[in-house]
Order: C-alpha cells, then structure tokens, then sequence
C-alpha cells in the first residue's frame, strides 16, 4: 500500500462518513471538504481535496462520482447498491484518467473469510453433497437488498464451485443449480455474513460479525491512500 496521506473529501456525512472522519483525524489525515446532499459537489468550483471517500446511497453514487471525475481527482467508493451500473463507472475512470477503488466491503476480516470460502468452495466442486445458504444480517436502514457482501460471498461460491450456476433471493426459486442469499433486517445490527454449508451428516457454518464500523473506516483509509496519485479501476483486496 501507497503510505503517502493524500488530502481527503468526504462524500456522505451520515454513519460511515463520521466514523470515518473521527478515524482519519486521529491518524493524521487533513480533511478539506465535507459533502452531503445539502453541501454537494460544486464542479465550477475548485477544491484542494486529492482523494474523496464516497458513503452515500446507491440512487446517488454514480452522480457523485461523476462529479469526482469531471474535477480530476480521485475516488474510494464504500456505496453498495450501483453495481448493475459497473460498466458505465469503468467508462467514466477510462474518459476523465482517473482513480477508483471500490469494495462492498472494506472490513480486513471480510477478506478473509472470502479466502477462505474460495477455499472451501474449492473442496465442494470436488465433492459436491453440501447444500450452500449465504445469510446477512444489517440494521434496518439499509436501503440495499441482499448486500453488496452476500452478493460477493456468493460470486466466489459461483467461480469456484461449478455445480451452483446463479444466485436467488426467493426461497421459492430454489433448485440444485442456485445459491441462496437470505437477507434479514434488524435493529442496529453492523453486518453479520453467515454461509451455512449442509451435507447429510453435519452442517458447517462460516461466518463474519462486524463489532462496529471502525473496520470499514480502517480499509476505507487504507483504500484512499492506495488510491493517492494511481489511475484506473480497482477492487479492494488484501
Ligand atoms: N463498503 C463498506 O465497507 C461499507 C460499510 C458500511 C456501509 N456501506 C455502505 O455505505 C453507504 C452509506 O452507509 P451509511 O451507513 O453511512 O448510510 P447513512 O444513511 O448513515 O449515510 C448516507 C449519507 O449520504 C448522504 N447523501 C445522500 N445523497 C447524497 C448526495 N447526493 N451527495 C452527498 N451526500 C448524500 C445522506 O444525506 C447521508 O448523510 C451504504 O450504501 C452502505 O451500504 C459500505
């Protein structure tokens, strides 16, 4: 990882952005501008910002980062819900020469566990008797159904494990080919990622409980001092 501290916007002032502002300040990150969707991106104005980190909705993402490129600088993207749009994103980094990095999520520990799922889907293709249910559990406000890292979990199920060949939300469109993805809405609750694997002799469960957003903010950092200075389209990994 590129270690220079680049001069960071946020974009999107509600839970993620103010974790992540009381994060960047205690690790020596100048913040220039906060947006959100009172303060929005003025592209007429100019602005000393080198990195912006977008939390915003899916329904306004895609606008922002449009705005982002159009003043030249670069950009993490931490919004789920816009990946249908993914090809028009690449094209709008391709036409302004800019940086983007994006993950659905940027917790370290969620990396791990999709190391691990690739491992493990690995060992399903060569057996093939478990049954797979990717679970996920959020706080009632998420406006994004199933999330965008139940949709990844189940995307390295898919690659690896050739038997499963698409993923269903609807219990009733269940058959020997798909994957399940549940999702669940309560309270609070940060994220919990569950994959339930079950064979006829025992059910194996692996599974990621964040304990705050404090891990998201941490790889959203890391992500905008990757980013700093680079060109192109890239997905967060470790
Ligand atoms: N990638 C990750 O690791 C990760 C982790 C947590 C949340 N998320 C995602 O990040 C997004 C934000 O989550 P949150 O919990 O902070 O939501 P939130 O509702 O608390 O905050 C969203 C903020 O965006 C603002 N906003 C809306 N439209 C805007 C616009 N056009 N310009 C500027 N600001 C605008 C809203 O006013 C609000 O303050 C969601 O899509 C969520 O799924 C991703």
């Amino acid at each position: 990882m590129n270690q220079e501290k680049p001069k960071i916007a946020l974009i999107g002032y509600g839970k993620m952005g103010k974790e992540i502002e009381s994060l960047a300040k205690a690790r020596n990150f100048i913040i220039t501008d906060i947006f959100d969707i009172d303060f929005p991106i003025d592209t007429t104005k100019e602005y000393s910002f080198e990195v912006a980190i977008d939390f915003t909705t899916p329904e306004s993402v895609v606008d922002n980062i449009k705005k982002v490129a159009t003043l030249g600088k670069n950009i993490v993207v931490g919004t789920t819900g816009w990946y249908d749009k993914i090809e028009e994103v690449k094209k709008i980094v391709e036409y302004y020469q800019i940086g983007l990095i994006f993950s659905p999520n940027f917790s370290i520990g969620i990396h791990i566990i999709l190391k691990l799922i690739d491992e493990a889907s690995k060992i399903l293709n060569e057996i093939n008797n478990y049954d797979i249910l990717v679970e996920e559990t959020h706080h009632r406000h998420k406006k994004d159904s199933p999330s965008g890292t139940a949709l990844k979990i189940a995307e390295h199920i898919l690659h690896n494990f050739k038997a499963k060949e698409r993923i269903v939300t609807d219990p009733r469109d269940i058959d020997s080919k798909s994957i399940q993805i549940a999702s669940l809405r309560l309270g609070e609750v940060f994220g919990i990622h569950r994959v339930i694997l079950d064979s006829e002799f025992d059910t194996l469960e692996i599974s990621h409980t964040a304990k705050n957003r404090k891990g998201f903010a941490i790889g959203a950092l890391l992500a905008a001092e990757f980013i700093h200075r680079k060109k192109g389209f890239y997905e967060f990994n470790i």
